[in-house]
């Protein structure tokens, strides 16, 4: 009998692995769904970043294991890329840490600092990674509440009390806070004020706060980094990556960046989970961390064609959604007679073949809630709104 380890128990397949099959099942009954579900960039990314790669890998000298920390010319054009952009300082030398996507970055934070018992803060709704791999690692969730009428910013007073009795109440401590803006799923934008916030909480509680910023330059025009706040380093690490704005989720590129000393921590962890990466790739990501303003502009004109058929598509469901909203999708509030997101995504793909995304998945307060992704076409979002509007109207005829 073959059994698996304890760490497992109450670890789900991921949402979307389960539901892909769903799909799968039903599209070979032939219904041809259509999925806005999940994230993933279907632009591709810019030519000279395709180019780099296909001339770096054609050169015989290129192929063996590359260094645990990452080429220097990679790590030189985040730390270009992060000055430019967040105007922020970074020894590309000490203060970065080129990752294989930030989804494992994620796991390596949590397995370089937290001991059975330890606790990290989760947002709810949040990406469901951060909590699966805190108890990966070992550690336990203490999920804290966003909410439209707190405009989705944690309470951080609420939460110091919390975070001083735990600490006084268990055995182990709070170590790690997880935060991610503009946040996903609800694409609320960073302010100024909740960032200084951020790193004044985690000062004072002695919390590692883990800022996750992959969406920072879609549909925002101010990308802002967590670590831009004066003192950051003392107590903030930030996750980023190429996924999203460099529309390269499959090539799997990311980055670790903060004081030496974490990445150093980070490095002890990581060094023994994989050996590098390929080093075409990680000139190309070089590449594309120096396309221009024009790149991102081109990108985000695509996304804000989408999101307004999106929002078409939201309205005739009766959902109310907030125009201002950052990142790959949109997130909106369902009406009043569904039980739940759950509900209203089931009954849009078995009658109407198009699948998005129920809240609920991102933590108990996304129960209201559905979340459209930006990653399909027009056309795509146009024949949805089409097949929406049309059971709308058998439904409303046979009703
Ligand atoms: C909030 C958030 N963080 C991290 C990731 C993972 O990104 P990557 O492709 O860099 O692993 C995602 C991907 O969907 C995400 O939504």
């Amino acid at each position: 009998m073959i059994t698996t380890s304890k760490r497992l128990e109450g670890i789900g397949e991921y949402y979307f692995s389960q539901k892909l099959r769903e799909i799968d099942g039903l599209n070979q009954q032939g219904k041809q769904i259509i999925n806005l579900g999940i994230g993933s960039p279907d632009l591709p990314p810019h030519p000279d970043v395709i180019k780099t790669l296909q001339e770096e890998s054609a050169k015989p000298n290129v192929h063996a294991y590359q260094s645990y920390k990452g080429s220097p010319v990679l790590r030189k054009a985040v730390a270009d890329w992060y000055a430019t952009w967040y105007k922020v300082e970074l020894n590309p030398d000490t203060e970065i840490l080129p990752l294989i996507g930030s989804k494992e970055g994620i796991m390596h934070i949590c397995m370089t600092y937290l001991d059975a018992g330890d606790m990290a803060l989760i947002p709810n709704p949040g990406y469901p990674t951060y909590s699966s791999a805190v108890k990966l690692a070992g550690g336990t969730t203490v999920p804290y509440e966003l909410t439209e009428e707190n405009n989705w910013f944690p309470d951080l007073e609420q939460l110091g009390k919390e975070v001083t009795a735990l600490n006084q109440q268990s055995k182990g401590t709070v170590k790690l806070m997880w935060v991610n803006y503009p946040q996903m799923p609800t694409g609320k934008l960073p302010e100024a004020s909740l960032f200084k916030q951020l790193v004044a909480f985690g000062k004072q509680h002695n919390i590692l706060i883990c800022h996750d910023n992959p969406y920072s330059f879609i549909l925002n025009d101010e990308p802002t980094s967590l670590l831009s706040v004066e003192g950051a380093k003392d107590c903030v690490v930030e996750l980023n990556s190429l996924s999203k704005s460099q529309n390269m989720a499959g090539w799997r590129v990311g980055t670790l960046c903060g004081a030496k000393e974490r990445i150093d921590e980070v490095l002890r962890f990581k060094s023994n989970m994989d050996s590098g990466m390929f080093l075409p790739l990680q000139l190309a990501a070089a590449t594309a961390l120096g396309l221009p303003k024009e790149w991102y502009d081109q990108v985000n004109s695509i996304y804000r064609a989408r999101r307004t058929k999106v929002f078409e598509l939201l309205t005739l469901l009766n959902c109310v959604y907030d125009e201002s909203q950052a990142g790959m999708f949109v997130w909106a509030k369902i009406p009043a007679g569904y039980k739940d997101g759950f509900a209203l995504s089931d009954e849009v793909l078995y009658n109407a073949n198009v699948f998005i995304t129920p809240g609920g998945i991102f933590g108990n307060a996304g129960n209201p809630y559905v979340r459209v992704s930006l990653c399909s076409s027009e056309e795509k979002l146009q024949q949805s709104i089409d097949r929406v509007q049309h059971f709308l109207t058998t439904a409303k005829v046979t009703a």
